[in-house]
């Protein structure tokens, strides 16, 4: 789970990796690192902690064509400077970065000291640079080519050479790696963004691929070896720019842009029918006719994505009356799923790179099965691997807590459900009254925004508690789930969500007047149910915080602290909920004083299972 670049060209190497670096930061932080080939030698900088620390041990002044950075999700071995990749060869002769995981690292490590050879670092990575010294005898294509072929487990790999030194050459197995094709210059790395001002021309390697570049050129090979001709593709200009916009963090500045996101995952209104009350989504790659022969739906995602689903998958079962499951990808990959013909496969992923959602997919496929994508980042490997879907356009997501991704998922997917429903048993009129609520999602969500100082008071008033739990029922329970999750995530305080029903049958044993309740409430068929679940609470002295659409005084009476969202139709109401439970968290971690765009120990794509 880390970001690799390598550059080759008449820049400064050192300037445009720490660039490269500033733009991979999202996949890890915990260490970076550069390496450079000045005056024959191999030069490496790297150092523990955020990549401001690097940048003040580079000097000015380091003058190279050609080098390779990294930015590190610890796995193997704990954070520190030794264990920060750049890794040198045993003989000084080849320096590697690497992201991904060696499974058989330690046979190798030992087979490797038995042979006089000694590490530094406890990283699995380090043996892939003595593995290929130790083969370089011959040319280093043969030498990468021979140290890949016994290596198990995944790599997004780049390699310089202290003789070659016109030379990168990568390989990609279960970890992306693109290259940019520049102007005269070359630039390798795990993500377009990368690439920021340099080329928008790129060549994504598939699992198994190896790449040779040169600042002129690039060869290609397959999982063989076999020379392959790959087609530069132009990568999407919109997704390289990065800023806070005025904002104190990328997290603040990310909730406040969801009207604008939600607009865009409703293709500013063109992915709207009006005049059939549905939903037109390009993407998806299916006929009208194989509509008719969804039998089942299996939703499958990580973390905030699979909440997302959830919420999804009851708007799908509501409006096109089609069963709808969410799975774990984590768990599907080991569990030999069934896969059935006609059962429809959504993989949703912000990223498009978590590993656990990409191998669930590899092994859905496998056994026949067809996946659809409900992906943001154009381009990523989930895209690339489904075979059709929707973009979610949510914009560049760069804070690791995802906020206004989620909400571009469940609009994706509740357009989704529209023109499933549409087909089945939703009828024009409803279909119509859908539309028009959708067009009004993005103001109402602004009308919430511009009431985040209420949100900001109630989070400072709570910020010292030392647990939390989220209670909602129906379409808010997973909403709750990931309000639980937002707040545990960047403000380090333990947090739970439940459904209200389950609270008596376990949690209402955590419940006391230290530990507030967020629920949240929404008029319609529960409302009742809800209102009886606080009182549980009430009667055990425990603090109440609602977010509801509702008005009824009971409930004003029986919260310590409300806040009220607009009203809109009930399978649209997790859009607007969400965002109050999105501002509670990062008030309360920001008030105290926690990294909340980059929380300790997480990484903003889980991309190692
Ligand atoms: O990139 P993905 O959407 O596939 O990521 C899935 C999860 O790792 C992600 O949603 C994670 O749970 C977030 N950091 C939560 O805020």
């Amino acid at each position: 789970m880390c970001g690799i670049v390598g550059y080759l060209g008449p820049r400064k190497a050192s300037s445009v990796l720490l660039q490269g670096l500033r733009q991979l930061e999202y996949r890890g932080y915990d260490s970076s690192g550069i390496s450079i080939l000045t005056n024959k030698k191999i030069k490496i900088y790297k150092k523990e902690g955020k990549l401001a620390n690097l940048i003040q041990e580079v000097p000015e002044k380091l003058n190279s064509p050609l080098g390779i950075g990294h930015t590190r999700w610890a796995t193997h071995g704990g954070v520190s400077d030794t264990n920060a990749h750049p890794h040198i060869s045993y003989k000084e002769r080849v320096a590697i970065v690497h992201n991904g995981i060696i499974d058989n690292f330690t046979s190798l490590k030992e087979e490797l000291i038995e042979k006089g050879i000694s590490f530094s670092s406890d990283t699995d990575s380090e043996v892939l640079a003595h593995l290929i010294d130790y083969y370089l005898d011959e040319d280093p294509e043969v030498a990468v080519q021979k140290a890949l072929d016994r290596i198990d487990g995944t790599y997004g790999v780049i390699a310089l050479f202290k003789d070659y030194p016109d030379i990168l050459i990568g390989a990609r197995n279960g970890s992306p790696l693109i290259l940019g094709v520049g102007d005269g210059e070359s630039i390798l790395a795990s993500d377009a963004s990368a690439f920021i001002g340099l080329s928008r021309q790129a060549i994504y390697l598939d699992d198994g691929d190896m790449i040779v570049v040169k600042a002129k050129e690039y060869k290609t090979l397959d999982r063989h070896y076999k020379e392959v001709f790959k087609q530069p593709e132009t990568i999407d200009a919109q997704s390289t720019t990065i800023s806070k916009e005025g904002f104190d963090h990328f997290l603040l500045k990310e909730i406040f842009e969801q009207p604008r996101s939600l607009s865009r995952a409703m293709g500013e209104g063109g992915r709207l029918q009006a005049e059939f009350g549905s939903a037109k989504l390009g993407g998806l790659n299916l006929d009208t006719r194989d509509f008719f022969d969804i039998e089942n739906i299996h939703i499958i995602g990580m973390g905030t994505a699979y909440y997302a689903g959830m919420v999804g998958s009851q708007i799908i079962e509501r409006l096109a009356r089609i069963p709808t499951q969410v799975l774990d990808a984590s768990e599907l990959r080991f569990s030999n799923p069934i896969v059935k013909k006609n059962t429809l496969y959504l993989a949703i992923s912000q990223s498009g790179e978590t590993a656990d959602t990409i191998t669930a997919v590899k092994e859905i496929q496998n056994k026949g099965g067809r996946v659809l994508g409900i992906i943001n980042v154009v381009g990523s490997t989930l895209a690339r691997l489904t075979e059709g879907g929707v973009y979610t356009h949510g914009g560049q997501e760069v804070s690791v807590a995802s906020t206004k991704a989620f909400t571009a998922q469940i609009m994706a997917l509740t357009l989704l459900a529209l023109l499933l429903g549409r087909k089945k048993d939703v009828p024009i009129s409803y279909g119509k009254i859908l539309v028009k609520a959708l067009s009004d999602i993005p103001a109402k969500v602004q009308q919430i925004l511009d009431q985040a100082h209420k949100i900001k008071q109630i989070a400072e008033k709570y910020s010292s508690a030392s647990s939390f739990l989220f209670l909602a029922r129906g379409l808010n329970y997973p909403i709750a789930l990931e309000g639980a999750l937002k707040l545990k995530e960047i403000s380090y305080i333990h947090a739970e969500g439940f459904s209200s029903g389950g609270l008596k049958h376990g949690p209402l044993a955590l419940v006391d007047e230290k530990t507030p309740s967020v629920f949240i409430v929404s008029e319609g068929e529960t409302f009742e149910k809800s209102l009886s679940n606080m009182q549980e609470v009430k009667a055990r002295k425990g603090k109440i915080i609602v977010i509801t659409d509702s008005q009824d005084n009971r409930i004003k009476t029986l919260a310590d602290d409300y806040f009220i969202v607009p009203q809109s139709e009930e399978v649209l109401m997790p859009l607007l909920n969400v965002i109050p439970l999105q501002l509670l968290s990062y008030y309360i971690a920001n008030h105290l004083g926690r990294d909340v765009d980059q929380p300790r120990n997480l990484a903003k794509s889980v991309t190692t299972d």
